[in-house]
């Protein structure tokens, strides 16, 4: 195998943001400096990658924000990006200002976008920042942990006023088609009853959960709802309201939103952040262009993508198991 020299790297933030992204581009940046290259900055995603606004990147660019939630590089969406014209375009500019080498850190549809740079020839790597924790190659992505201690804290919060109003509630939390933070976070949490887009759960389970919570004597019944969960939490809302007669508890919602993806990262996500950054750049110069860069069973892997964005995340049954446990 060929690598390619590589003089001077470009580091991008791509999709959702979340806490962890800023240790990570940190990371990038230093340790490229480590081994003697230079570094570019690339603002807002792959916006600014094809607009060409770079900036260039030493150790004093990246100083101070180990502890700052979101990404200092801003961020965009661009699903645009799955096009042709558009990825020969992005390459177009990186070689225009001799950028050697990509790291993007980011979700699934991020990532995808460094497949298709990689396969178009082009050196790029990543590294999964995403709250959602629905990408392959790695246990957990930059930005879950800070994630699930911030619902957990809601959770916590939420059911202070649930007790004193024996209410009960459903808390809606994001993770796209993704159950992993709604579990997690119900686990840590103690909810009744966990609802998630991979475990198709009839309302009438939700009711009877919640009507047996009410007669074992609890005084609050925490339902923790994954946005992708179908029917939604509306169609669950609306199902109960109109049992409330035998429910006892009367319902309250809370849709935590994006309150779950800002804040400052918390020491996991500073380290897992910088380890993966860090990894990025010594995979892109030992040839793993093309890959993911995670921590499999605690260790730094490195996953092609075409594997790691295959397919979404699984979660994990025995968990999903031992939740159902606990709910009694
Ligand atoms: O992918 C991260 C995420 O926060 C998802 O959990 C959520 O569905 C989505 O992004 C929200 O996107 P936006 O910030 O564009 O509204």
């Amino acid at each position: 195998m060929v690598v390619p020299k590589i003089v001077r790297i470009g580091v991008l933030t791509s999709g959702g943001d979340g806490p962890g992204l800023n240790p990570c581009i940190r990371a990038v940046t230093r340790t490229a400096i480590s081994k003697g290259l230079e570094v570019m900055g690339i603002k807002r995603g792959y916006t600014g990658l094809i607009n060409g606004e770079f900036v260039p990147f030493d150790a004093r660019s990246v100083g101070g924000i180990l502890g700052k939630g979101g990404t200092i590089l801003g961020t965009t969406r661009l699903p645009e990006f799955d096009g042709l014209r558009y990825q020969r375009q992005a390459i177009r500019v990186l070689n225009q200002h001799s950028v050697d080498g990509l790291v993007v850190i980011g979700g699934n549809g991020s990532l995808n976008g460094v497949l298709a740079l990689h396969k178009l020839g082009y050196p790029a790597i990543g590294v999964p920042g995403t709250i959602d924790n629905d990408v392959g190659g790695t246990d957990i992505a930059v930005g879950v942990d800070t994630a699930l201690n911030t619902v957990l804290d809601a959770i916590d919060k939420i059911k202070d006023t649930a007790s004193s109003h024996q209410r009960a509630f459903l808390i809606e939390v994001m993770g796209r088609d993704c159950g992993y933070l709604a579990l997690m976070s119900g686990i840590a949490g103690g909810a009744e009853m966990i609802l998630i887009p991979e475990v198709a759960t009839p309302l009438a389970a939700v009711a009877e959960a919640l009507t047996n919570a009410y007669m074992r004597g609890k005084t609050h019944g925490i339902v923790v709802v994954a946005e992708g969960y179908r029917p939604g939490t509306q169609a669950v809302l609306q199902y109960l309201e109109e049992r409330k007669e035998e429910l006892g508890f009367h319902m309250r919602v809370t849709v935590l939103g994006h309150v779950q993806r800002g804040g400052a990262p918390s020491a996991y996500d500073r380290i897992l952040g910088t380890r993966l950054g860090a990894a990025a750049v010594t995979g892109l110069l030992e040839g793993k262009s093309g890959h993911v860069v995670g921590l499999l069973g605690g260790q730094v892997a490195y996953t092609p993508l075409e594997e790691a964005v295959a397919r979404l995340r699984p979660i994990d049954e025995r968990l999903y198991s031992l939740a159902h446990i606990m709910e009694v």
